[in-house]
């Protein structure tokens, strides 16, 4: 939630606003409540293009990016040697302008944004209220920028007194009360926080600070980057350096410090951003939804790519947690949040039935307060696509405190949640830029197939004939998707039909099940239509209640090679359909046993059972996205959501 976006050069000129409104508009999916800039200009003597005196200008603006982009076209913006920029998801405080970071000291001097929330802002706030400084918004970040202030214009000698590269003189005394500053305040600060600091007294130095909430730097020549992610700079430098939990980092144009909590230096850990440089733009689909729902072949290819040896036997590198551990694990724990809890879901079929290990699935916001019963024999399984999702972070922590080992599937190289783990197994489905996810669904599943197949490997549940099986035919499943995808527009033009609808239900049966749970997810999330999924043999415990004349209700059948699921669900069609319901199924090709009863049927190409998710999924994506789109909703952005929820 939320999106922060740094830049630093060594001249004066309308680079810095440039870089950082493009950066901005990278992370507009984490939030779009409100957005923000701050650019730091200096009175360099001789620089033709640089303003008389030096000064700090921000400029806010309530709603989408697209108003701060209006905002910035009737202000007269100077060139800047430094940006800072955000994009909000409000948490406190109405997204007003007021609320609009960059929040500024009460001189107007010293700028600063945040991702997180500070837990004991209202303590720091009374604080502040008895030294005299009255609050203008609702936020807890406004507190910080005033402590920060406060600590920054100190009398004393700045307590640390490291190099900043390419700053001296004064500058560097001033950059140095900054870095200072920002030593001194983090620890007084309890929750979870990226900040974003500039100050006209000297804009050639960024500096910034996080605590369980995402920071990466990007390291470019005579100019530096900071964002929430890298894809808010992949486009200038794939050189990504990461910034550890509770470490501040200085960057000027000449380099970047990183230092702990003490001030003492700790050697930058680079990696490579490239994966953020590619497909980061539309590339010529009216949505991001769109082209990344079409991605989906491409995106479970790649994860599938380069996972087995010549000798056909599984080798997962990354898998770093020793062969004995995997072997003597008795329990498997997924914990994940939303679309990825779902793929958690799916993947519990597959393990206990590859591997023969009860697999429970957990909701990562639920998991460490139930005091669950977790060990060194416990296996964890976090499932992300930001790898920032605090629930899951907390989860994971948690799980590692009793002992656990917890491999991490997260579609981000560099997340906290791939830093915070034992091991990581990268799906490689690219940026997912759309807030509602798709590709890194059947992405995630993929990897827990793969997984559930490597530990049956290493368990010796399976021989590896049948696992180079299990892969061979998983290897099919691409072209699959792409089938169903060239059949779209059918699911279109039924989508196109249902813009009055107020409420779907979505029925599904053993791995149809969380299908059912995505589909209703999709279409709430795009759609604002009420939507629910249950397990079609629960339609008769409950459910079967809410059916009326005319409700659509949308059934994922099962193969009919598994007589025994399918034959259930044609009975649960047919017990809809003979109260009133409108009913759109899912079904496998050449399965004719549902005609009779459905007034839609999606088609899709046979695969084994528990493949089927990974095309099942497909039509409910399409139809939930073309919905949203015929009703005039923001299919990439929805209404009150952000893409990565880095709050609790
Ligand atoms: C739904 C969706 C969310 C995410 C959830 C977890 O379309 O995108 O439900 O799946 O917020 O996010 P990650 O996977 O980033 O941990």
């Amino acid at each position: 939630m939320c999106g922060i976006v740094g830049y630093v050069s060594r001249t004066c000129s309308p680079r810095p606003l440039q870089i950082v409104m493009e950066g901005l508009s990278r992370m507009e999916y984490r939030g779009y409540d409100s957005a923000g800039v701050a650019l730091a200009h200096e009175g360099a003597p001789g620089d033709p293009d640089g303003p008389a005196t030096g000064g700090l200008t921000v400029v806010r603006a309530v709603g989408k990016l697209a108003n701060l982009r209006s905002a910035l076209e009737q202000a007269d913006m100077p060139p800047s040697r430094s940006a800072i920029g955000h994009t909000r998801w409000a948490t406190h405080g109405q997204p007003t302008v007021a609320n609009a970071h960059p929040h500024v000291s009460r001189d107007g001097r010293l700028a600063l944004v945040h991702n997180g929330i500070i837990e004991n802002a209202d303590a720091l706030r009374a604080e502040l209220r008895e030294a005299g400084i009255v609050p203008v918004s609702d936020t807890d970040t406004e507190v910080v920028v005033h402590l920060l202030d406060l600590a920054f214009h100190d009398a004393g000698t700045p307590s640390w007194e490291g190099d900043l590269p390419g700053l001296g003189g004064e500058d560097l005394r001033t950059g140095r009360a900054l870095v200072s500053a920002m030593l001194a305040v983090t620890p007084r600060l309890q929750g979870t926080y990226t900040l974003l600091a500039l100050s006209e007294e000297v804009p050639g130095l960024l500096v910034a600070a996080r605590r369980s909430s995402p920071l990466v730097v990007g390291v470019g020549e005579g100019e530096n980057f900071l964002g929430s992610d890298a894809l808010a700079f992949a486009e200038h430098t794939t050189d990504a350096v990461e910034v550890g939990q509770d470490q501040v980092v200085a960057v000027t144009s000449e380099g970047v410090v990183v230092l702990d909590r003490g001030g003492r230096p700790v050697e930058p850990r680079h990696f490579s951003a490239d994966f953020a440089h590619d497909r980061a733009d539309k590339e010529g689909w009216p949505t991001f939804m769109e082209k990344e729902i079409h991605e989906q072949p491409a995106a479970i290819a790649a994860t599938l790519a380069g996972r087995c040896d010549a000798d056909g036997r599984l080798a997962l590198d990354e898998v770093r947690i020793p062969e004995a551990i995997l072997r003597g694990a008795d329990k498997v724990v997924v914990v994940a949040c939303g679309t990825a809890f779902y793929a958690g879901l799916v993947a519990r079929y597959a393990i206990e039935h590859w591997c023969r290990i009860p697999v429970e699935v957990e909701l990562a916001s639920e998991f460490r307060y139930r005091d669950p019963v977790v060990t060194e024999k416990t296996l964890v399984v976090a499932i992300s696509q930001s790898g920032e999702t605090m629930d899951t972070i907390m989860a994971i922590r948690h799980a590692r405190e009793q002992g656990a080992k917890v491999v991490a599937i997260v579609n981000t190289p560099g997340s906290t949640i791939s830093r915070e783990s034992d091991a990581v197994l990268l799906t490689h489905a690219g940026p997912e830029i759309a807030v509602a996810s798709t590709k890194a669904f059947t992405a995630q599943i993929t990897a827990t197939y793969i997984l559930g197949l490597y530990l049956a490997q290493i368990r010796g549940n399976k021989f590896s004939d049948e696992i180079q099986d299990y892969m061979d035919k998983l290897a099919l499943v691409p072209d699959k998707v792409q089938r169903i995808l060239d059949r779209a527009e059918s699911v279109r033009q039924v989508a196109r039909t249902m813009t009055g609808a107020t409420s779907v239900i979505y029925l599904g049966r053993h791995v149809g099940y969380p299908v059912a749970l995505e589909g209703a997810l999709k279409l709430k999330e795009l759609c604002y239509i009420h939507a629910e999924g249950f397990a079609a043999g629960e339609l008769k415990h409950g459910p079967i209640a809410l059916i009326d004349e005319g409700q659509p209700v949308i059934v994922v059948v099962p193969t009919p090679r598994r007589p025994e699921l399918h034959r259930k669900v044609l009975s649960n069609i047919q017990e809809v359909r003979t109260r009133g319901a409108r009913t759109i199924v899912v079904a496998e090709e050449g399965d004719s046993s549902v005609d009779a009863y459905s007034e839609v049927v999606f088609r899709i190409p046979p695969a084994p059972t528990l493949y089927l998710p990974l095309l099942d999924v497909v039509p409910l994506q399409l139809f939930a996205c073309e919905l949203a789109g015929a009703m005039g909703h923001d299919v990439d952005q929805p209404r009150n959501l952000a893409k990565s929820v880095t709050v609790e």
